[in-house]
Protein backbone atom coordinates (compact mmCIF):
# COMPACT_ATOMS: atom_id res chain seq x y z
CA UNK A 1 0.00 0.00 0.00
CA UNK A 2 1.13 3.23 -1.10
CA UNK A 3 1.90 5.85 1.68
CA UNK A 4 0.19 8.88 2.07
CA UNK A 5 2.78 10.93 3.34
CA UNK A 6 6.52 11.40 1.84
CA UNK A 7 7.97 7.43 2.01
CA UNK A 8 10.60 6.92 4.52
CA UNK A 9 13.26 8.61 2.99
CA UNK A 10 16.97 7.31 3.57
CA UNK A 11 15.62 4.07 5.91
CA UNK A 12 18.40 2.02 5.63
CA UNK A 13 16.44 -1.65 5.39
CA UNK A 14 19.03 -3.78 4.01
CA UNK A 15 20.63 -2.90 7.38
CA UNK A 16 18.17 -2.99 9.56
CA UNK A 17 17.16 -6.75 8.70
CA UNK A 18 20.41 -7.73 8.86
CA UNK A 19 20.26 -10.95 11.61
CA UNK A 20 22.55 -10.37 13.95
CA UNK A 21 20.49 -6.80 14.30
CA UNK A 22 16.78 -7.30 14.18
CA UNK A 23 17.00 -11.04 15.75
CA UNK A 24 20.18 -9.85 18.48
CA UNK A 25 20.97 -6.47 18.95
CA UNK A 26 17.87 -4.61 19.09
CA UNK A 27 15.68 -7.64 20.55
CA UNK A 28 16.71 -7.77 24.10
CA UNK A 29 14.76 -6.43 27.10
CA UNK A 30 10.78 -7.66 26.21
CA UNK A 31 9.73 -7.34 29.68
CA UNK A 32 10.39 -3.58 29.40
CA UNK A 33 8.98 -3.49 25.95
CA UNK A 34 5.72 -4.98 26.85
CA UNK A 35 4.68 -4.26 30.55
CA UNK A 36 2.80 -0.97 29.54
CA UNK A 37 1.15 -2.95 26.93
CA UNK A 38 0.18 -5.91 28.84
CA UNK A 39 -1.00 -3.31 32.13
CA UNK A 40 -3.19 -1.70 29.65
CA UNK A 41 -4.83 -5.40 28.66
CA UNK A 42 -5.55 -5.66 32.02
CA UNK A 43 -7.79 -2.24 31.93
CA UNK A 44 -9.85 -3.67 28.71
CA UNK A 45 -13.15 -5.04 29.22
CA UNK A 46 -13.79 -6.52 25.36
CA UNK A 47 -14.65 -9.84 24.95
CA UNK A 48 -11.72 -9.84 22.37
CA UNK A 49 -9.01 -7.16 22.30
CA UNK A 50 -7.45 -5.92 19.91
CA UNK A 51 -3.70 -5.38 20.57
CA UNK A 52 -1.49 -3.29 17.96
CA UNK A 53 2.26 -3.31 18.12
CA UNK A 54 4.22 -0.57 15.56
CA UNK A 55 7.72 -1.72 14.78
CA UNK A 56 8.35 -5.34 16.80
CA UNK A 57 11.57 -5.18 15.30
CA UNK A 58 12.78 -8.99 16.26
CA UNK A 59 9.18 -9.58 18.33
CA UNK A 60 10.89 -8.96 21.72
CA UNK A 61 7.24 -7.67 23.59
CA UNK A 62 5.24 -9.86 21.14
CA UNK A 63 7.73 -13.07 22.77
CA UNK A 64 6.80 -11.27 26.55
CA UNK A 65 3.25 -10.66 26.23
CA UNK A 66 2.39 -14.54 24.80
CA UNK A 67 4.82 -15.49 27.96
CA UNK A 68 2.39 -13.69 30.16
CA UNK A 69 -0.60 -14.77 28.31
CA UNK A 70 -1.21 -18.12 29.15
CA UNK A 71 -3.37 -20.44 26.36
CA UNK A 72 -7.05 -20.12 27.91
CA UNK A 73 -5.97 -18.11 31.13
CA UNK A 74 -6.26 -14.82 29.85
CA UNK A 75 -10.12 -14.26 30.76
CA UNK A 76 -10.60 -12.91 27.66
CA UNK A 77 -12.54 -15.07 24.58
CA UNK A 78 -9.59 -14.50 22.18
CA UNK A 79 -6.79 -11.90 21.99
CA UNK A 80 -5.64 -10.36 17.70
CA UNK A 81 -2.45 -8.88 17.76
CA UNK A 82 -1.45 -6.79 14.73
CA UNK A 83 2.29 -5.90 13.91
CA UNK A 84 2.72 -3.08 11.90
CA UNK A 85 6.47 -3.38 10.48
CA UNK A 86 7.90 -1.22 7.71
CA UNK A 87 7.72 -3.79 4.10
CA UNK A 88 10.58 -5.62 3.36
CA UNK A 89 12.35 -5.38 6.89
CA UNK A 90 12.09 -8.58 7.72
CA UNK A 91 13.27 -10.80 11.28
CA UNK A 92 13.69 -14.53 11.87
CA UNK A 93 13.20 -13.78 15.90
CA UNK A 94 9.55 -12.21 14.61
CA UNK A 95 8.35 -15.38 12.48
CA UNK A 96 9.43 -17.03 15.99
CA UNK A 97 7.82 -15.13 18.33
CA UNK A 98 4.80 -14.78 16.57
CA UNK A 99 4.67 -18.68 16.08
CA UNK A 100 4.27 -18.21 19.54
CA UNK A 101 1.74 -15.66 20.45
CA UNK A 102 -0.52 -17.72 17.67
CA UNK A 103 -0.34 -20.22 20.16
CA UNK A 104 -2.49 -17.72 22.84
CA UNK A 105 -4.19 -15.68 20.12
CA UNK A 106 -3.78 -14.45 16.84
CA UNK A 107 -0.92 -12.74 15.78
CA UNK A 108 -0.86 -11.11 11.76
CA UNK A 109 1.85 -8.59 10.39
CA UNK A 110 0.35 -5.92 7.99
CA UNK A 111 3.36 -4.33 6.06
CA UNK A 112 3.35 -0.22 6.11
CA UNK A 113 4.43 2.82 7.62
CA UNK A 114 3.26 4.08 10.99
CA UNK A 115 2.00 7.33 9.70
CA UNK A 116 -0.64 5.30 7.49
CA UNK A 117 -2.18 3.20 10.90
CA UNK A 118 -5.41 4.89 9.70
CA UNK A 119 -5.74 2.73 6.53
CA UNK A 120 -3.81 -0.60 7.61
CA UNK A 121 -6.21 -1.62 10.40
CA UNK A 122 -9.24 -3.82 9.36
CA UNK A 123 -10.53 -3.13 12.78
CA UNK A 124 -10.21 -0.50 16.06
CA UNK A 125 -7.58 -0.99 18.31
CA UNK A 126 -7.51 -1.62 22.28
CA UNK A 127 -3.87 -0.54 22.72
CA UNK A 128 -1.61 0.57 20.72
CA UNK A 129 1.83 0.01 21.75
CA UNK A 130 5.07 1.73 20.10
CA UNK A 131 8.19 1.44 21.62
CA UNK A 132 11.00 3.09 20.26
CA UNK A 133 9.54 3.94 17.35
CA UNK A 134 8.68 7.67 17.22
CA UNK A 135 12.22 8.74 16.39
CA UNK A 136 12.25 6.34 13.62
CA UNK A 137 8.77 8.14 12.15
CA UNK A 138 11.11 11.69 12.76
CA UNK A 139 13.83 10.73 11.10
CA UNK A 140 12.49 8.69 7.89
CA UNK A 141 8.55 9.81 7.81
CA UNK A 142 8.49 13.50 7.41
CA UNK A 143 9.90 14.66 10.48
CA UNK A 144 7.61 16.76 12.53
CA UNK A 145 4.75 16.60 9.74
CA UNK A 146 4.94 12.47 9.96
CA UNK A 147 4.69 12.67 13.86
CA UNK A 148 2.27 15.47 14.15
CA UNK A 149 0.09 13.36 11.39
CA UNK A 150 0.78 9.90 13.34
CA UNK A 151 -0.32 11.44 16.43
CA UNK A 152 -3.69 13.06 15.04
CA UNK A 153 -4.40 9.31 13.59
CA UNK A 154 -3.82 7.25 16.66
CA UNK A 155 -7.00 8.61 18.35
CA UNK A 156 -9.31 7.95 15.21
CA UNK A 157 -8.32 4.33 15.38
CA UNK A 158 -8.12 3.59 19.05
C1 LIG B 1 14.34 1.16 16.91
S1 LIG B 1 13.34 -0.21 16.42
C2 LIG B 1 12.43 -0.52 17.90
C3 LIG B 1 11.99 -1.96 17.97
C4 LIG B 1 11.22 -2.36 19.22
N1 LIG B 1 9.87 -1.81 19.19
C5 LIG B 1 11.96 -1.93 20.47
O1 LIG B 1 11.41 -1.24 21.30
O2 LIG B 1 13.12 -2.33 20.59
C6 LIG B 1 12.13 0.56 15.35
C7 LIG B 1 11.16 -0.42 14.70
O3 LIG B 1 10.17 0.32 14.00
C8 LIG B 1 10.18 -0.02 12.61
N2 LIG B 1 9.86 1.23 11.90
C9 LIG B 1 10.67 2.26 11.59
N3 LIG B 1 10.00 3.25 10.99
C10 LIG B 1 8.71 2.83 10.92
C11 LIG B 1 7.50 3.40 10.39
N4 LIG B 1 7.48 4.61 9.83
N5 LIG B 1 6.36 2.68 10.48
C12 LIG B 1 6.36 1.45 11.05
N6 LIG B 1 7.46 0.86 11.57
C13 LIG B 1 8.62 1.54 11.50
C14 LIG B 1 11.57 -0.57 12.37
O4 LIG B 1 11.65 -1.40 11.23
C15 LIG B 1 11.78 -1.34 13.68
O5 LIG B 1 11.09 -2.57 13.69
Amino acid sequence: MASTLAPLSGFAKEHKSVRGYLDTAANSHGAEKGLLTHRALQRITSARPHLVEIGPDGGAAVSFLSSRLQQGQHGFAEIDLTLIEVPDVASGALTQAIQEFNRVGTCEVVRGFAQDIGTLLERQADVISASALLHEVYSYGGGYGGLHSLMRTLPTVL
